[in-house]
């Protein structure tokens, strides 16, 4: 009995890498068009270094890589450019835990121009400190790297724009990378006053006095934040270490179960209320609907600068499934996956 069970497992374990492994070499990409800087933009290659890594008079940009979401990164690569005056002076950062030969040649061959460098995640550490979330998506070890971006990235860089790849921007990136932070903040992101903040921490979280007071002496009140958008002072966070602050609450998780979702509370459990509000237009998050069923969602009121596909539902899937929401429809033009059928011309 266990013998036909093991066989079984082992079955379904060749046939799913094989799936994963099939889809992996399919997915292929068309070629960006160049973009080029309007004529006010600052020249960076002017300065000493012809490495632009360190170039502080560019916009850069960190995001994950990965297989399974490289059609939402295309894409929001692409939104970005399209939309910003100075092109040419946006520095993309990489963070890839597997796979880098073939995400490094699907950036290359997309876009030709891109200034960007790869960095390698080792997800082992990270993954021992990982424990299940409400959906399993939010699990995997690559999702905790914005939590890192202070000691993947080279000390020379001391500001970033960290995106998630379930988004676009329909609006210049610079002017989010210009967000002043106050003084002693560390991050700048919208903040959601009206959600209900008890909800991102479990009743054993709240029913413990030593705990609930880690939000009771903050300089404004804590709120929700969504992690996929944010502005970070680096040289601040490496002076603070708070890398290893959020560390410690993710060994407490393990312990003791103080929140339901993945990377997202233990931001809140450091930052929450102590951030640099921005504009809720550069985060239009939701649009996945929920992290069960991936229903629907429509805009929030006001301005729109970002549209994010947070939660279960994302616009690639459920366009190409023919189940897409209104919304996703946004999305589709900024897709560079060549169609599978589509003629060569
Ligand atoms: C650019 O400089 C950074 C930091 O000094 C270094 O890590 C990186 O390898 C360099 N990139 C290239 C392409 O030379
Ligand atoms: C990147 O693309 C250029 C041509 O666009 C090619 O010469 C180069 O070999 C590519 N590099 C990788 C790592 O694929
Ligand atoms: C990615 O490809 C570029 C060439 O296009 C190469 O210079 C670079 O070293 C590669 N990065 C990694 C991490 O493989
Ligand atoms: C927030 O949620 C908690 C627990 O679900 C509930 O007890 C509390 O009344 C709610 N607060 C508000 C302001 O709705």
């Amino acid at each position: 009995m266990r013998f036909t069970i093991l066989i079984l497992l082992c079955i379904f374990l060749l046939f799913s890498t094989q799936t994963l492994c099939t889809t992996t070499l399919e997915q292929d990409f068309k070629e960006a068009p160049k973009y080029y800087n309007s004529q006010t933009c600052k020249n960076i290659e002017s300065s000493h270094h012809s490495n632009h890594t360190c170039s502080n008079s560019a916009v850069h940009v960190a995001m994950t890589l990965d297989v399974s979401y490289i059609r939402g990164s295309m894409a929001a690569i692409l939104s970005i450019l399209q939309h910003t005056s100075c092109p040419e002076n946006i520095v993309f950062h990489f963070i890839t835990s597997a796979s880098v030969s073939i995400l490094n040649r699907t950036i290359n061959n997309s876009f030709p121009y891109l200034k960007y460098q790869i960095y390698p995640f080792n997800d082992g550490p990270v993954a021992g400190l990982i424990s299940t979330s409400i959906r399993s998506a939010l699990d995997t070890p690559l999702n905790y790297a914005r939590t890192y971006l202070a000691d993947l990235l080279p000390l020379c860089i001391t500001k970033i724009v960290y995106l998630d790849s379930d988004l676009i921007l329909v609006d210049d990136i610079a002017i989010l990378f210009a967000t002043p932070l106050r003084s002693t903040t560390i991050l700048a992101a919208p903040e959601y006053c009206n959600a209900n903040f008890s909800n991102y921490f479990t009743p054993s979280f709240w029913s413990n006095p030593s705990l609930s007071l880690t939000f009771a002496n903050r300089e404004r009140k804590a709120c929700y934040f969504n992690t996929g958008v944010m502005v970070i002072d680096l040289q601040r966070w490496r002076k603070g270490e708070y890398t290893t602050m959020i560390r410690e609450w993710m060994e407490l998780q393990k312990r003791m179960r103080i929140y339901e979702l993945g990377s997202l509370p233990p931001f809140l459990l450091v930052f929450a209320g102590r951030i640099t509000p921005v504009d809720h237009r550069w985060n239009q998050h939701g649009l996945g609907g929920d992290n069960f069923r991936g229903l629907c969602r429509d805009l929030h009121p006001g301005p729109v600068s970002l549209l994010h596909w947070s939660g279960k539902g994302k616009p690639w899937a459920r366009l190409d499934g023919n189940r897409a929401c209104p919304l996703d429809a946004l999305w589709a033009p900024y897709d560079l996956l060549k169609t599978r059928f589509a003629l060569e011309v």
